[in-house]
């Protein structure tokens, strides 16, 4: 299949053609970006790609116009694909599921999208979508999209507190939400939480629009109550008019995405509508391969970046099926769903995170659960979200019999940064590495001093300005916060906040990350915010919290605190407490079990927490004691205590 935006040179081998591609859109990125703007039907069609009159401030295709939602929904239609499956929902919760075609998921988003209009959401403004992973989240995405406003997506996992921080931020005209999700064994109730969030963020009036579920203690009418504006889905949806795709400008921001920094106040990712769009498309072709026929599962969360990216937009924008599964990858009820997936929705991509594939492994060792469906379907199954180990890779490659690709990216750039390029016929796979940049990435690895470091040598790895289309643009309410997070390490690039190698044909190779930000189950946590939450325990004078190495959940955090001079307490009590507090503060998603009680931390004569070290020793790494710490006795009493946690 043929990919907008790239001519590969005829007679060169893939890899030789691939590398000459990617050296053509670092070169004149203009040309390359403006080609691949063929993908997408705009109002008004883009003639220049990037404005880079204020950097490090870059602007995408600043003369067009566009609508994102008429883009991934309505052009199908009016193509005559109104008949193609757009969305399958799949719920293994429930045991059901609904097929959407396009024109009915375009009918269905452009009568939210009126529900939302007719509560006075327009151009520009924000709603929060705090739903599970059911069809209406989709909907509520793609209809705010449609009148221009801004999504901001929030994962069902996280507590009250970490949504009204949010509602805080992002100021939404509306929340858009559910009675609730479902977790295996229980059922988590979403009205209380959002209730409790509105009221923490001082926005008890701001409109709610709830999609009723069976089967949950607490409904709309609960809340209906002076002062606030509750309203049910299905009601509203019943008595409005379906709404037009609204014009926007291609740098209007489409949404803004809230992700895990070193502090403790969530950072939102601003994405824009047009750089957005032509980006998505052309990784659906040229890395993803997928076309108007394939059916594309991603199984993460819509609150995610890979949920975002591909679960909604990019499979929608393409004109394929994009499979919303509701459900775990075991134990609902086993672990051969994603077989019974693959076999049911005739799946010919899989993307899920190498946390998902651990534990399958983990319930089924021989993968025969799996192997019992007809996978014949399958071209492709994609891994991101934390690094993916080789043994993990090799096995599901044998059970699945596919090629395994590993993507490196993060919330911040939208799509992959490094990928092997299956739409364009591939490159050689290297075990440990997600393979070669992706056009427009300009990745280097630089030394502390700024200069780039020698092949197979580690270092911080860093993308030269601009990022390409599709990349975050600032964080929303602060230029001055996307400069301090990103810009500010190595003058002229974007610092990924990941530290790796690069060899000597240029496969890249993602090691960790060099900051407080850890990756469990595929969840992107900051260690800094849980440790802000553990030092509110009136009995805990200190603390640090690290991610330790855990076999299926790639990392988890684990707190060891000090206590107040002259507290005596039950470790195993106050640990309990800890558990509650972080699980209140932040959600079941941070997962956190363990905290320790320790006679002091080891610091700098400064008095700075040595956390790298303590990271270094947990993961039996080899370390330097600093020279600048100020008691190496107490290093050495935490030795035994800094070990890899077991499986739960
Ligand atoms: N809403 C409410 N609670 C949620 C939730 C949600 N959307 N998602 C997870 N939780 C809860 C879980 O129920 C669990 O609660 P518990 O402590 O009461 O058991 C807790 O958060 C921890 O969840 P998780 O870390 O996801 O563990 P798990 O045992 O439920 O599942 C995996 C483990 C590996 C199967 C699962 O994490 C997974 O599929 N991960 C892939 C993640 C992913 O897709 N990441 C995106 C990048 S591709
Ligand atoms: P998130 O923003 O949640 O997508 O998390 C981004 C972080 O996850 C990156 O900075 C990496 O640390 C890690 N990550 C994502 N994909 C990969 C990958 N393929 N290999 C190694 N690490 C990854």
């Amino acid at each position: 299949m043929a990919a907008a935006g790239h001519r590969t040179p005829t007679g060169a081998s893939p890899v030789d053609g691939y590398r000459q591609l990617h050296a053509a859109s670092l070169a004149d990125p203009g040309e390359f970006w403006l080609h691949a703007a063929g993908a997408i039907d705009w109002i008004t069609p883009p003639t220049t790609a990037v404005d880079a009159s204020s950097p490090p401030f870059y602007r995408w295709f600043p003369d067009a116009s566009l609508n994102t939602s008429y883009n991934a929904l309505d052009r199908h239609v009016e193509a005559g694909r109104g008949g193609r499956a757009a969305l399958v929902y799949d719920s293994a919760m429930l045991g059901a599921g609904r097929t959407y075609t396009y024109a009915e998921l375009r009918d269905e988003v452009a009568l939210f999208a009126g529900v939302l209009a007719g509560l006075g959401v327009g151009k520009g403004d924000r709603v929060l979508v705090y739903l599970p992973m059911i069809p209406e989240a989709v909907v509520a995405m793609l209809a705010t999209a449609r009148l221009g406003a801004i999504h901001s997506v929030v994962f069902g996992g996280f507590a009250p507190a970490e949504l009204a921080a949010r509602i805080r931020d992002a100021r939404p005209s509306a929340v858009v939400t559910a009675s609730g999700g479902l977790e295996p064994g229980r059922r988590v109730e979403y009205l209380p939480a959002v209730h409790e969030a509105l009221a923490l963020a001082g926005s008890a009036g701001t409109p709610v629009v709830v999609k009723e579920r069976g089967g949950f203690a607490s409904g709309v009418g609960d809340y209906r109550e002076p002062g606030t504006h509750w309203v049910d889905w299905d009601e509203a949806a019943s008595g409005a008019d379906p709404a037009a795709p609204l014009e926007v400008a291609a740098t209007d921001p489409l949404y803004i995405l809230y992700t895990s920094g070193t502090t403790g106040a969530p950072k939102g990712v601003v994405r824009d509508n047009g750089g957005h769009a032509v980006a998505l498309a052309w990784s659906m072709q040229g890395i993803f391969g997928i076309g108007p026929e394939d059916v594309m599962l991603t199984a993460s969360d819509v609150g995610w970046v890979v949920g975002h990216s591909y679960i909604v937009y990019g499979p929608l924008l393409a004109g394929a099926t994009t499979v919303l599964y509701e459900g775990k990858p075991v134990g609902t009820p086993d672990a051969g769903t994603f077989g019974r997936l693959i076999e049911q929705h005739h799946v010919t991509a899989l993307f899920t995170a190498p946390t998902a594939l651990r534990a399958i492994r983990r319930a089924d060792p021989g993968g025969d659960a799996i192997r019992t469906h007809d996978l014949s379907s399958l071209a492709t199954l994609f891994c991101a979200g934390e690094r993916l180990d080789t043994g993990t890779s090799e096995w599901i490659g044998g059970v699945l019999g596919v090629p395994v690709v590993d993507n490196w990216w993060q919330t911040e750039t939208g799509w992959p940064i490094c990928a092997n390029p299956r739409g364009l016929g591939g490159v050689p796979l290297k075990p440990g590495s997600p393979s070669l940049p992706s056009p427009g990435f300009d990745v280097v690895v630089l030394a502390p001093d700024g200069s780039p470091v020698p092949p197979d040598t580690e270092g911080s790895i860093a993308l030269r300005l601009p990022l390409p289309p599709g990349a975050l643009t600032t964080l929303w309410g602060s230029d001055e916060r996307y400069r301090d997070s990103y810009l500010r390490a190595f003058d002229g690039f974007y610092t990924s906040g990941d530290s790796g190698y690069m060899d000597a044909d240029g496969y890249v190779f993602v090691m960790g990350r060099t900051d407080d930000v850890i990756n469990v189950a595929g969840h992107r946590l900051s260690t800094g915010a849980i440790e802000q939450v553990l030092a509110r325990h009136p009995a805990v004078a200190e603390c640090a919290v690290l991610g330790l190495q855990d076999p299926v959940k790639g990392q988890r955090a684990s707190g060891y605190v000090v206590l107040k001079a002259g507290l005596s307490v039950d470790p195993v009590l106050l640990e309990a407490e800890l558990v509650a507090l972080v699980r209140t503060a932040i959600g079941p998603v941070a997962d956190f079990r363990t905290a320790i009680v320790v006679e002091a931390l080891p610091k700098t004569r400064s008095g700075k927490i040595l956390r790298k070290t303590m990271r270094q020793m947990a993961a039996g790494e080899t370390y330097a004691v600093p020279s600048t710490i100020e008691d190496p006795a107490v290093l050495e009493a935490l030795a035994p205590l800094l070990r890899p946690l077991s499986a739960p």
